[in-house]
């Protein structure tokens, strides 16, 4: 299992930190063992890696390759849980530039995951004259953004395919049994997967929810369950030398210190949607009934140019865990340059790795030195295994840590408040009073 290198919260924290949280953390580990605790009934991903479910693994699989043989591009249509997993997937192992690639398998576009004019205008640009294939994904069913968006794909792929051509290229991801995507899917004969009942949005990356994408990328999303599978079997073993309960006992210590916000940093910036997929695990999962640490990120060394002026001096508000990969994939060495005008001769020869090493090294310590408590996670690959692994990580900590703090880590009351008042503007039938009480605010 991956190393949690917590030596540098030591001068933040009393020596206790960890061992007087034990108690409770076997507490919260058993309710996420027996989905005992609350929103217990949005635990199936706890032993998903090992339960999931296989006829319908191999129907993602022959989707995948069905897509990759007759599309150029792939328009995966979701928001929240429903897209950011497979987008983080997709960058980390592969790359963000993915879509420049030389590869065989299709360009990857994002779509109803906004409401912006001018991005749906340009994904539609992009795809339009090329063979596509559309995959929507929604758990409600009912979520305006992909709805609207998946309206606009359906049309245009009707138009373009026909409407028998069309449905051989929509691929439904949504509930087993209820919603309005699921009625339409039935109704116009879509390929269908499910999003089990008891695994929510956030922690449905290792459903048909990321895996149908994340295949049709070339991933290999076997190797993306293994990892996260011996990342399950590992992280269930209780004791104070699982990095699962370090990492929350930290976060819940340093929560408790006074600290409000955690800042997640890598120095690759292929991580960055890997971040944004944290955000929602972390942000949607504690922030609620008042608390919870703020979820921030960073992309080193572009962030040291602009929040690393806060991160060292600022409001001591937060603290930050640093995800580093083992080894880089390729090799750039530093020339040597005769002139050595720029005065860089002391690096020729030397790995742009070392440099980005040291880099972190330096940083590391200039920020515990300005008073940011430092946590350290080291990731062998930037491959499927290791990603695997490192999403099911998070994920478990994520509910143990929720469970230390004495929130229902599973549920998520608070998005409705802007639904509801956007679907009032809009005139959505049944919201008429809530309008009228909306529009004497605005007016
Ligand atoms: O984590 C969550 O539950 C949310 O972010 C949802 O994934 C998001 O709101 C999209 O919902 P749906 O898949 O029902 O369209």
């Amino acid at each position: 299992m991956f190393k949690l290198d917590c030596s540098n919260l030591s001068p933040f924290l009393p020596a206790d930190w960890l061992d007087s949280r034990a108690d409770a953390l076997a507490h919260a580990r058993a309710l996420l063992e027996t989905g005992s605790g609350a929103g217990g009934n949005f635990t199936g991903w706890v032993h998903l890696p090992r339960d999931y479910d296989k006829a319908e693994f191999a129907r993602i699989q022959a989707a995948a390759q069905k897509i990759r043989s007759d599309s150029q591009a792939l328009v995966v249509v979701g928001i929240g849980g429903s897209y950011l997993g497979a987008r983080a997937v997709v960058e980390l192992i592969h790359s963000p530039n993915y879509n420049l690639r030389k590869k065989d398998s299709p360009d990857i576009f994002f779509a109803g995951n906004g409401l912006s004019t001018d991005a749906l205008a340009e994904v539609i640009e992009l795809v339009k004259d090329r063979d596509f294939s559309v995959n929507v994904i929604s758990k409600s069913g009912t979520t305006t953004e992909p709805a609207v968006a998946f309206r606009i794909f359906k049309a245009l792929l009707e138009e373009k395919y026909g409407k028998e051509g069309a449905q051989g290229r929509i691929y439904a991801t949504t509930d087993a049994r209820k919603g309005a995507l699921k009625g339409l899917a039935d109704a116009e004969g879509y390929e269908t997967f499910v999003v089990p009942d008891d695994v929510g949005g956030r922690f449905s990356v290792l459903t048909a929810v990321g895996l149908l994408p994340i295949a049709a990328a070339g991933i290999d999303i076997q190797a993306l369950m293994a990892g996260a599978r011996q990342a399950m079997d590992d992280l269930a073993l209780p004791g104070t030398d699982n990095p699962a309960w370090q990492y929350a006992a930290a976060r819940h210590a340093l929560y408790q210190s006074g600290k409000s916000t955690e800042i997640l940093a890598c120095y690759e910036p292929s991580f960055r949607f890997f971040a944004e997929w944290w955000k929602q695990l972390y942000g949607e999962s504690e922030g609620k009934e008042g608390k919870g640490l703020f979820p921030a990120s960073v992309e080193f060394t572009a962030d040291l140019h602009s929040m690393g002026q806060y991160i060292q001096q600022g409001e001591r508000l937060m603290f930050e865990t640093v995800v580093g990969f083992a080894q880089p994939r390729a090799a750039i060495s530093i020339p040597h340059d005769p002139d050595n005008v720029d005065g860089l001769n002391f690096l020729s020869g030397k790995a742009l790795e070392f440099v980005n090493r040291q880099a972190m090294r330096g940083v590391t310590l200039a920020h515990v030195d300005g008073g940011v408590p430092n946590l350290s996670l080291t990731v062998p690959a930037r491959d499927a295994e290791s990603v695997g692994a490192l999403i099911y990580f998070f994920e478990y900590a994520c509910g143990l840590s929720g469970y230390l703090l004495g929130v229902n880590p599973f549920d998520q009351p608070g998005v409705e408040a802007y639904k509801n008042n956007m679907y009032a503007l809009l005139g959505k039938p049944g919201y008429e009073e809530l309008k009228a009480q909306l529009e004497a605010r605005l007016d």
